[in-house]
């Protein structure tokens, strides 16, 4: 195990069986329609990756990247866009596919963004929850797995960038936390 991290909190396996249980899932809800994936950048990457592989309906994607204002580890809900995405939406099927849901800040702007281009349906899907940090509510339509208060790397996820390419999920050792904050 890489040595920045404690525990493993959700082993591959783990994170196969749910992936593809999403899959259908959303290939079962989306059956028939002209479904657009849009996955937020960067943290969604790799989960987004395994996603769209077990989806067996036609879907197109695209991505955003977003950034919130004020310090790194606290969300002001005020999100700046990095990158848009290359298409009009109006009157299509967006599924905004994220990482984690944290404070649901992040989520919650942008949801009012996308709505805002009338899409046809704007619905999310999460791999991870951590509900007892939520701040405003957000619909979450596929949700993954919910986990405890803790920091999780790994997946996709990242400290300062780093750990994303991680194979499973872990918990931060506390040290790492306070060497870099
Ligand atoms: P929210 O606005 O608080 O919901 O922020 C969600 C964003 O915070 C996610 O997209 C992640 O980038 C980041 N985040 C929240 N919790 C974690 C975590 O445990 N590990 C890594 N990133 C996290
Ligand atoms: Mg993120």
């Amino acid at each position: 195990m890489h040595q920045g991290v404690e525990r493993v909190l959700i082993s591959r396996a783990d994170i196969d069986k749910k992936v593809n249980e999403m899959a259908l899932a959303i290939s079962e809800e989306y059956h028939g329609k002209n479904l657009l994936i849009v996955g937020i950048l960067k943290g969604a990457m790799i989960f987004m990756a395994d996603l769209v592989r077990a989806i067996s309906i036609d879907v197109q994607f695209d991505f955003m990247a977003v950034s919130s204002y004020g310090s790194s580890s606290k969300s002001t809900g005020v999100v700046r866009i990095i990158k848009d995405l290359d298409q009009n939406i109006q009157g299509r099927h967006i599924l905004v596919v994220e990482d984690i849901v944290d404070t649901g800040l992040t989520l919650n702007y942008l949801l009012d963004i996308l709505k805002a281009r009338e899409p046809a349906s704007v619905r999310i899907c999460a791999l991870l929850d951590k509900p007892s940090r939520r701040e405003v509510k957000v619909p979450v339509d596929f949700n993954g797995f919910s986990i405890p208060d803790e920091f999780v790397v790994g997946y996709g996820l990242d400290y300062n960038e780093m750990y994303r390419n991680l194979p499973e999920i872990y918990v931060l050792k506390q040290e790492v936390y306070k060497i870099t904050k």
